[in-house]
């Protein structure tokens, strides 16, 4: 039987086992060309059941209910392929079923079972460190780190990426130092590993390290030629940095030929990708804070909410969704997406119910925020402690946070703004006061 680079038994042929390794290696390193390598594994090994399986999971990690269809598609033809295979390539198809249906969790408690047997497992431990992320479990994402990290072989590639799922993992804990050191180190061994990189300049971010945020990545852009939409995140990033020190025009430069440029060939292939919508929705929303003119930059924004109305997959986007369509004045349209929302959320999967008790009351106060802040407050205030289950990171979450506090600080409700800026300061390194997102808020409040 074939192996994979880490030994572990594949039921296909050697070939099949390379263009596997190869597809794996593209999916681990963020590569633009990883959708080319699944095809070349395909066809390759047309009746291997697992590379089915990993072309399901490739749908899904989009999050773009469109490809649903495709991820079902897939696995069933993997099913009838692994009857005879290994236990573990079965139960990835178990994990493939669960995350199709909208159990994520389920998913994950496969992988992590997955790993109890083989620890060596790249993509079981990727997807887990992935889905772990997108429902804000940082504490089992770190924990997964540590159940596996002293059964990896350094000499192996993957270990680079190990290393940098250590820093982002352990950076969401709060654990800055080790963090850092881990992220390092995966760039000392590959400068293009755009995760490593990534963990990083959250810990720049969260340290309130400006300038050598900016420094981290200018010095490292220069590798990410062959990249996938990540690079537009690590741009973001850059912004945020700027944002902090003022430097609106290099934000919205970078916004348009950084992390929001339509014209870039990854851009067109995926115009409202969830992580690049995430991205160019939450600067908007900032720069609007800081009183910055973004144009007519909302209404391609307001266009693509509008056509993903009911499409829930990816539970942290769906805030930034209504938020384009309230800041571009479009209340039919945001009636309807949470008509659909509220839909969607009677269903009986845990997306539903994350749905249910989280985004939609989000969405609905970011929708009430332009007209009625008070209720927009109202909305979302049950829903504050558990917003980190909708996943993302701390840097991104705050972008809700500044739209509870903005809305708390319009209707007059200082104690809100209060309870706002004490569970901020609770969390972040730096006191609100240092921060340009909450600056004004503590200055005006006499708060720290
Ligand atoms: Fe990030």
């Amino acid at each position: 039987m074939a192996q994979d680079a880490h030994g572990l038994p594949l039921t296909t042929d050697p070939a099949g086992a390379r263009a596997w390794d190869h597809a794996i290696a593209g999916y681990l390193g963020y590569r633009a060309d990883t959708a080319a390598r699944l095809a070349a594994l395909l066809e390759t090994a047309p009746d291997f059941g697992l590379a089915h399986c990993l072309a399901g999971y490739f749908a899904l990690l989009g999050f773009h209910a469109a490809l649903l269809p495709a991820a079902a598609a897939a696995a069933a033809r993997a099913r009838p392929l692994l009857a005879g295979a290994t236990a573990r390539e079965q139960a990835h198809l178990a994990a493939l079923d669960a995350w199709t249906a909208g159990d994520a969790p389920r998913a994950v408690a496969i992988w992590d079972a997955i790993l109890t047997d083989h620890p060596a497992d790249a993509l079981a431990f990727r997807l887990a460190h992935f889905v772990n992320f997108w429902l804000g479990r940082a504490g089992r994402m770190r924990a997964s780190v540590l159940a596996v990290e002293s059964r990896w072989d350094p000499a192996w590639p993957a270990y680079t990426s190990l290393l940098a799922c250590r820093c982002f993992a352990f950076e969401e804990c709060g654990l800055y130092l080790e963090a850092e050191a881990a992220g390092r180190a995966a760039i000392a061994r590959d400068p293009g590993d755009l995760w490593a990189a990534h963990g990083v300049a959250h810990v720049l971010e969260m340290q309130g390290r400006r300038a050598e945020g900016i420094g981290w990545i200018e010095r490292l852009a220069p590798g990410w030629a062959a990249a996938n939409n990540l690079r537009h995140h690590l741009y973001w990033h850059a912004a945020m940095f700027h944002l902090e020190r003022g430097e609106h025009d290099r934000v919205l430069a970078l916004y348009d030929t950084g992390f929001r440029d339509l014209t870039s060939p990854l851009t067109r292939a995926q115009p409202d990708l969830y992580i690049d919508v995430q991205n160019a929705v939450s600067m908007l929303y900032r720069l609007g804070r800081h009183g910055v003119d973004v144009g007519d930059r909302w209404d391609e924004l307001a266009d693509k909410a509008t056509a993903r109305i009911g499409d829930a997959q990816s539970a942290f986007t769906l805030p930034h969704w209504a938020m384009a369509l309230a800041a571009s004045g479009r209340q039919a349209e945001g009636a309807r997406f949470l008509d659909a929302l509220a839909a969607f959320a009677a269903g009986e999967t845990p997306l539903a119910a994350l749905v249910r008790d989280v985004a939609l009351p989000i969405c609905r106060a970011a929708l009430l925020a332009p007209r009625d802040p008070a209720a927009s407050v109202a909305a979302m205030r049950p829903a504050l402690g558990d917003m980190p289950n909708l996943g993302g990171s701390h840097a991104q979450q705050d972008v809700l946070e500044q739209l509870f506090l903005d809305c708390a600080l319009r209707a007059g409700l200082a104690d809100d703004a209060r309870l706002l800026l004490e569970r901020v300061a609770g969390r972040h390194p730096l006191p609100p006061a240092r921060r340009a997102g909450y600056a004004a808020a503590a200055r005006s409040l006499g708060f720290g």
